[in-house]
């Protein structure tokens, strides 16, 4: 199995993390991980706010969340948005579809080199519905749209097996 295999199959989200800062170098090598994801007409439509080792700003972004309890533990938060200005005054067809998956891909390309430097992360949607709370927080444009939370830290509990339906459940036709 080569490392890149092995790195997709044993990512797990983190919900706990160790005291243990984090580098600003490490976070630099995921987000230069995340800005060579593939993009629709390389638009690279996404923007980062980095929040490392600021306790008291990671325990005011954690309220936003029903997941207060562990997102605060993490010593480093970077929340994605999607800049729509990346493609101002292109008419291209299901262009904001297409800034999402990117966006996607740029996320699991973070996770993935997080993983390989040996941090652990978890994807945090659920504090999509505090966006504009968020924004106001961290002082970014209106115009930004949240895409998601990242928490990222040393891992502080034991990694659990992950659990996916079988490969077969998934495909609809193989002809
Ligand atoms: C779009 C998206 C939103 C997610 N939102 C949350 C979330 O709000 N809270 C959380 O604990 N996990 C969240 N997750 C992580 C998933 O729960 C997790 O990836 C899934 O259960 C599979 O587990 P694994 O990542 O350990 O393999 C999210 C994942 C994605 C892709």
């Amino acid at each position: 199995m080569s490392c890149l295999t092995d790195n997709i199959l044993t990512r797990r989200s983190i919900r706990a993390y160790q005291e243990k800062p984090v580098n600003s170098e490490d976070i630099k090598t995921i987000l230069t991980a995340a800005t060579w994801a593939p993009s629709g007409n390389n638009l690279q439509p996404w923007k980062f706010a980095v929040i490392i080792n600021d306790k008291a700003l990671i325990k005011k972004l954690s309220a936003l969340t029903i997941y207060e309890h562990w997102v605060q533990t993490a010593p480093c938060l970077i929340a994605v948005f999607l800049d729509p200005e990346s493609s101002e005054g292109l008419a291209i067809p299901k262009l904001h579809m297409k800034h999402v998956q990117s966006i996607g891909a740029a996320i699991q390309n973070m996770l993935l080199v997080a993983n390989d430097l040996g941090l652990g992360t978890c994807w945090i949607g659920e504090i999509l519905k505090n966006e504009k709370t968020l924004k106001n927080i961290l002082k970014v444009p209106l115009m930004l749209e949240l895409m998601a939370v990242i928490s990222v830290g040393y891992s502080g509990s034991i990694i659990q097996k992950g659990k996916r339906k079988e490969v077969d459940e998934s495909v609809i036709c193989w002809k």
